[in-house]
């Protein structure tokens, strides 16, 4: 595996990768889990050669959020990626990525507002731009993402649309379905700020959005089943709920009672500091 760091090196890489066949990009933060390793091994099993990125970026986080916390572990995480058959390892640091004067911001409106746009102001214009560029970057065939962050990837999907990276670049955005510890719990780089109360605490979160699910879908108006979604977590000794709704999976425009379009129930609840998300579908 080849690690670079300047956008030079990146593309003079990329280029003889790309002589070989497809090349599949998979953004991540780095702190890899095996969500992350999925990615990898979905983007081989396509046949592409995998460009991974580990980059945290700090137009993501608001003010008052964990960037400087944000778990940094390049050394074990290039061993994971190198492990899976990553080719490359595009790992820049800020000033490369934002070089002095970076003055561009992409907002995608109407997916964004409602969930973690509401409880995270801008935050999705932090992942649109630093996405937009690293498929600029690297012009992957496809791309790679998690459905863990569900709206993320219905954010980046419109602004894949919107600014037409299909041509020459992007053919295809992949989201790979969210992988889960033994108990249910989503993984994410952020399960580690947990203590072991709250560990055991977190595994509720899947459990009541199951059991919400199994009663909407058993006829239990949206709102009771939400309610009573809320009171489990409450009761398991979440301290917040930034939001707990069924949503339109494409618009991520709340839905009130299930109807003919897919529809996902989405969650984003805090456990002390930690802020925990996960989604599931509806049937
Ligand atoms: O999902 C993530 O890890 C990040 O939001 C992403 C897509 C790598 C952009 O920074």
């Amino acid at each position: 595996m080849q690690t670079v760091n300047t956008l030079g090196t990146l593309r003079e890489a990329v280029e003889s990768l790309r002589a070989t066949g497809p090349v599949a990009l998979v953004p991540t933060m780095g702190a890899l889990h095996q969500g992350h390793l999925t990615l990898v091994r979905e983007a081989r099993a396509r046949g592409a050669q995998v460009v991974a990125s580990i980059f945290v970026n700090p137009r993501q986080f608001g003010p008052n959020e964990d960037l400087d916390a944000y778990p940094r572990r390049m050394a074990e995480d290039s061993r994971l990626l190198s492990e899976e058959g990553v080719a490359v390892l595009w790992a820049p640091d800020v000033a490369e990525m934002y070089p002095q004067g970076f003055s561009t911001n992409i907002s995608v409106t109407g997916v964004s507002d409602n969930f973690c746009g509401a409880s995270r102001p801008g935050h999705f214009d932090g992942v649109a731009t630093v996405v937009c560029k690293l498929f600029n970057q690297v012009r992957p065939d496809l791309a790679l993402f998690g459905e863990k962050d569900w709206q993320q990837l219905a954010v980046i999907r419109r602004m894949a649309r919107d600014l037409d990276l299909s041509y020459p670049h992007v053919d295809a955005i992949y989201g790979v379905p969210t992988v889960r510890e033994a108990d249910g719990l989503a993984m994410s780089s952020r399960n580690q700020y947990l203590s072991a109360e709250e560990r055991q605490a977190a595994a509720t979160l899947p459990t009541a959005m199951r059991a919400a699910l199994a009663a909407i879908a058993g006829g239990t108006p949206v709102a009771d089943a939400l309610a009573s979604l809320r009171a489990s977590l409450l009761a398991a000794g979440f301290s917040s709920i930034d939001y707990a709704d069924l949503a339109d999976a494409a618009s991520l425009e709340p839905i009130a009672a299930p109807g003919a379009v897919p529809a996902r129930l989405l969650v984003a609840a805090r456990l002390g500091s930690t802020r925990l998300i996960d989604n599931m579908p509806l049937g």
